[in-house]
């Protein structure tokens, strides 16, 4: 489900027509639908219901303030990942006993102010990280909890650029070290240590994977209780795959069904870190049309925005939808969607069968909610775009356009160059 439909020949979000965006705020942009984001987190909420999770979006996702403060009033805690997360979030007054905290490469300062912050709990990505959260926690005279990210050692069906659930990948500790962290806890006499996580990868569209690791999970859990150690926590990452072209992905529902067997059994508190299912569908990206060129073999239609808008395609060879915001029975012809910037990797699309439009005509890039502005750059000395957020018939801009000054704030010509 999402808010970005046709009526009366036109691409609306929600009441208001793209076009009257593009004409307000120029182009490109990346635009949102309040709805949809309600609506995906309610199916989350709804298909959980039963063991009342803690949903902790994964703001690496979307990290726009309007999308965090319409997840907020709906009760969503965050993953993060950085300090600056934690200072958005907070901006956003979300509750810092529904934050939690993964990296592997988490600095002192990161897990100083967390720890300040009273952060739910820091997924612990590697025994040196252990040992300084410990030694930073003494130092600040706290005890807080900690979860160990374990690596399964799972593969998910998921583009290699995206898993993180096997041994070959950086992410979490292997489930020997982790029972040996656990039967050695008094090492760490300033730590909690409350709760298990996992995060095996993203854009998975099957179950079988999900279960794959959390079966694994509940009779790792098994043993530690055997060990004598009770956990409070279970964080199953996040990973929901979406539709970006012909994928059958489950719903929240099939979702919940698959694994609430298996985290009902194991009995402890459950944190998910949904991302890509709930923002995915809710932006879209939308440029404009600067010129077709043929050169004899291939047509190119040129738009204003490029790679460093919407890396997804050059990255992961992923696929976006691109529909014209205006309807036309215009001839249709395959054609590369590329931008201006100077690498062949700068494209949104390849050989795709679109009407042969002209100068000047908008483009809506599909399901760009996830992992869009986010991963933006100001590659070739271009701003970055604004985020437009749209709730009914209203819309507003939730972060402008970059200016030059925003560009090249702060950086001079060193004095002895001068
Ligand atoms: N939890 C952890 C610890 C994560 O690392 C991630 C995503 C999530 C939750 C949320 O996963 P999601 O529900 O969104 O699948 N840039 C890539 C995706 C990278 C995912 C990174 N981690 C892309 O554009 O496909």
């Amino acid at each position: 489900m999402h808010d970005f439909l046709f009526k009366k020949g036109e691409l609306y979000c929600e009441d208001v027509p793209i076009r009257a965006i593009a004409q307000k705020v120029g182009t490109p942009f990346y635009v949102y639908s309040h709805h949809t984001i309600v609506d995906h987190f309610t199916k989350i909420q709804k298909a959980f219901a039963q063991i009342d999770p803690i949903i902790c979006f994964a703001m690496k996702s979307n990290s726009n303030l309007a999308v965090l403060k319409t997840l907020v009033d709906l009760g969503a805690g965050f993953d993060i990942v950085s300090v600056g997360e934690l200072k958005k979030a907070l901006l956003v007054k979300a509750d810092p006993k529904k934050i939690v905290f993964a990296s592997v490469g988490k600095t002192e300062e990161e897990i100083a102010t967390a720890m300040k912050a009273g952060i739910l709990f820091f997924n612990v990505e590697s025994l040196p990280e252990l040992a300084e959260i410990n030694r930073i926690a003494k130092r600040l005279r706290k005890k807080p909890k900690v979860a160990i990210r374990v690596n399964p050692d799972v593969s998910a069906v998921t583009h290699e650029k995206i898993t993180t659930g096997t041994l070959r990948k950086k992410f979490g500790i292997d489930l020997k070290t982790t029972r040996g962290i656990f039967k050695n806890r008094r090492k760490y006499p300033n730590l909690e240590f409350s709760g298990l996580h996992i995060h095996i990868g993203s854009q998975i569209v099957t179950k079988e994977p999900f279960i794959n690791a959390i079966q694994k999970l509940i009779e790792f859990i098994e043993r530690l209780r055997h060990d004598g150690t009770q956990l409070e926590y279970l964080d199953i990452g996040g990973g929901l795959g979406i539709i970006y072209k012909d994928e059958k992905p489950q719903t929240a529902q099939d979702f919940a069904n698959a694994v609430l067997p298996y985290l009902e059994k194991a009995g402890l508190k459950v944190v998910l870190e949904p991302g890509r299912f709930i923002v995915g569908n809710a932006g879209i990206f939308v440029t404009r049309v600067l010129y077709l060129k043929d050169n004899g073999l291939k047509k190119f239609l040129i738009v204003d925005g490029g790679m460093n808008d919407l890396i997804r395609p050059a990255l992961y060879d992923a696929y976006h939808e691109i529909v014209p915001v205006k309807e036309t029975k215009a001839l249709r012809k395959k054609m590369d969607v590329v931008g201006p910037i100077c690498e062949s990797g700068d494209f949104f699309a390849h050989d795709r069968e679109l009407p042969v439009l002209k100068k000047g005509d908008l483009l809506a890039i599909m399901s760009a909610g996830a992992y869009g502005y986010v991963m933006s750059s100001n590659y070739n000395i271009r701003g970055r775009v604004p985020e437009i957020f749209v709730k009914g018939n209203q819309f507003e801009i939730s972060k402008p356009r970059e200016s030059f000054k925003d560009l090249i704030r702060g950086e001079r010509i060193p004095t002895f160059l001068n």
